[in-house]
């Protein structure tokens, strides 16, 4: 099931799939798109879209709840968020630590191949490429795509989820953040002066999107992680220009250049935290040298919005499960869960739980937990540390932490200049570099005198078991 078609077959099957006929690009189809997940509404196919041939469609809503990012992830049986959480538990580390196995395989042809466009003939309005939101300056086609750049000095290519606004039939404006590893890539060809070759898969299984829009060590190519979830290498065909790496069963993708000397105008574009913060801004682009794409060709969308939104879900789990991950690798005890909340932009506010062992424990979690390579490279708020008896996905019981168990003088701690970039609401307009800062909230009862802290109004599991067992029934 290693592509978009097998798995719309696997959702439709569970009656999971809805298809939409004539809406209008120019934000019609945004503001169903946008409304849909605000219910977690099913995946909508979008079809007939107004002004184009029908077969070209847009496809959103992908990964919305647990059970179809665990259906994603390789793991149909999955439901409910819990069995998603336990499920994930060392997954990152055995991921990666398998990823060697998994280099992908060059093959001579593939069904993205069913319809080839060089040079002259290169035409992207052909495709429905949405203005998703009123106030955004252009239209986007790089939504739920996996871009691909490529390390010039080691080789190791890059899969990295970057938004893509339509300048012309044959220009894509690319907005990528600094300390992300596709700018890296792009920056070392522009330093030597050299155009930096970049390919776009549009539409793919959206495991692509997964792995591109998640934290990799730069040494792996996220096409290695991909091998080890799906259990066998992905197969690729190199670019006839580039000759980067394309994902052979992408249902549509380009490859070109980026010149060093070429920067033209991107944005504004609605942002997942809900604001539009970056603005228009002079960025690089792509010159698009070869368009290829399958007949009837599906494009993966993946609208931000004010969180929740499309990819708010799949995001935060796939977040605290690798922040999680690398807590456990990094040696810190007993962390029982993390949990990046959708509603705060996804990485606004993150609560790590653990079963406090000894004189700063809560302390170090936090200071990982925030500064680590999967939770330090994006921007970042608030990190809170609660004991294992509250749930950190629950902010209910967060709230009730931070408010009953810290005393604010002394339970947090400011980090300052760490990283934050111009996605960040609060970040200076015009400013051409800032910092921002962590606010660290050690909810956890105070570990020197946590034997003597107030014990909590709650009956024991046993004696409440007992009684809803005699009074089962009574609240149904
Ligand atoms: C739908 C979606 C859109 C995204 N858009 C951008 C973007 O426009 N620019 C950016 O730098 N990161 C964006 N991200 C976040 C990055 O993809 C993410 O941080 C990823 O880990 C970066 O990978 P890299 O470190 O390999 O570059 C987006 C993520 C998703 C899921």
């Amino acid at each position: 099931m290693n592509d978009l078609r097998e798995w719309l077959k696997e959702i439709e099957a569970r009656g999971l799939l809805k298809e939409v006929n004539g809406a209008d690009p120019h934000l019609e189809l945004g503001i169903l798109a946008e409304v849909n997940c605000k219910r977690r509404g099913p995946v909508l196919l979008f079809d007939k879209i107004k002004g184009h041939e029908e077969g070209y469609r847009i496809v959103t809503g992908a990964m919305l709840d647990a059970q179809r990012l665990g259906l994603t992830l390789g793991y149909p049986e999955i439901r409910t968020d819990q069995e998603l959480v336990s499920k994930l538990e060392g997954k990152v580390i055995e991921w990666e630590r398998r990823s060697g196995e998994f280099a992908p395989r060059e093959v001579a042809g593939g069904s993205v191949l069913e319809n080839r466009f060089f040079g002259n003939d290169v035409n992207l309005l052909k495709f429905p490429v949405p203005k998703w939101h009123e106030h955004d300056g252009g239209r986007y086609l790089g939504t739920g795509c996996v871009v691909i750049t490529r390390d010039p000095d080691t080789g190791t290519v890059n899969l990295g989820a970057y938004r893509l606004m339509l300048h012309d039939e044959k220009t894509l404006a690319l907005h990528i953040s600094s300390a992300h590893h596709g700018a890296l890539n792009v920056k070392k060809y522009h330093a030597k002066g050299e155009a930096a070759p970049i390919a776009v898969s549009f539409g793919h299984h959206p495991l692509y999107h997964v792995l591109a829009g998640m934290s990799v060590p730069y040494s792996i190519s996220e096409y290695q992680y991909l091998g080890a979830i799906f259990g066998k290498p992905v197969s690729v065909i190199p670019g006839e220009i580039t000759g980067l790496p394309i994902p052979a069963d992408s249902e549509f993708s380009v490859e070109g250049f980026s010149p060093p000397d070429d920067l033209r105008d991107e944005g504004p574009y609605g942002e997942y935290t809900g604001y539009y913060a970056s603005g228009t801004a002079k960025e690089p682009v792509i010159q698009v040298k070869a368009l290829y794409h399958r007949n009837d060709p599906i494009i993966l969308g993946a609208m931000p919005a004010r969180p929740p939104h499309d990819y708010s879900y799949f995001m935060s789990a796939m977040k605290s499960a690798n922040v999680k991950d690398s807590l456990k690798k990094d040696g810190i005890p007993d962390v029982k869960g993390v949990w990046y909340h959708e509603v705060s932009g996804i990485n606004f506010f993150t609560v790590v739980s653990i079963r406090q062992r000894y004189p700063g424990h809560a302390r170090q979690a936090a200071y990982v937990a925030c500064q680590c390579r999967a939770g330090g490279t994006s921007m970042g708020r608030y990190v809170v540390v609660v004991d294992d008896d509250i749930d950190p996905s629950d902010l209910d019981q967060v709230v009730w932490a931070i408010s009953t168990r810290t005393n604010p003088e002394k339970d947090i701690d400011i980090i300052r200049n760490t990283y934050t970039g111009p996605l960040d609401p609060i970040y200076p307009k015009n400013a051409k570099i800032a910092f921002g800062s962590r606010a660290i909230i050690d909810a956890c009862k105070p570990f020197d005198w946590i034997n003597d802290f107030p014990r909590v109004v709650q009956s024991s599991d046993e004696e409440r078991e007992k009684v809803m067992k005699k009074w089962h029934g009574l609240f149904d």
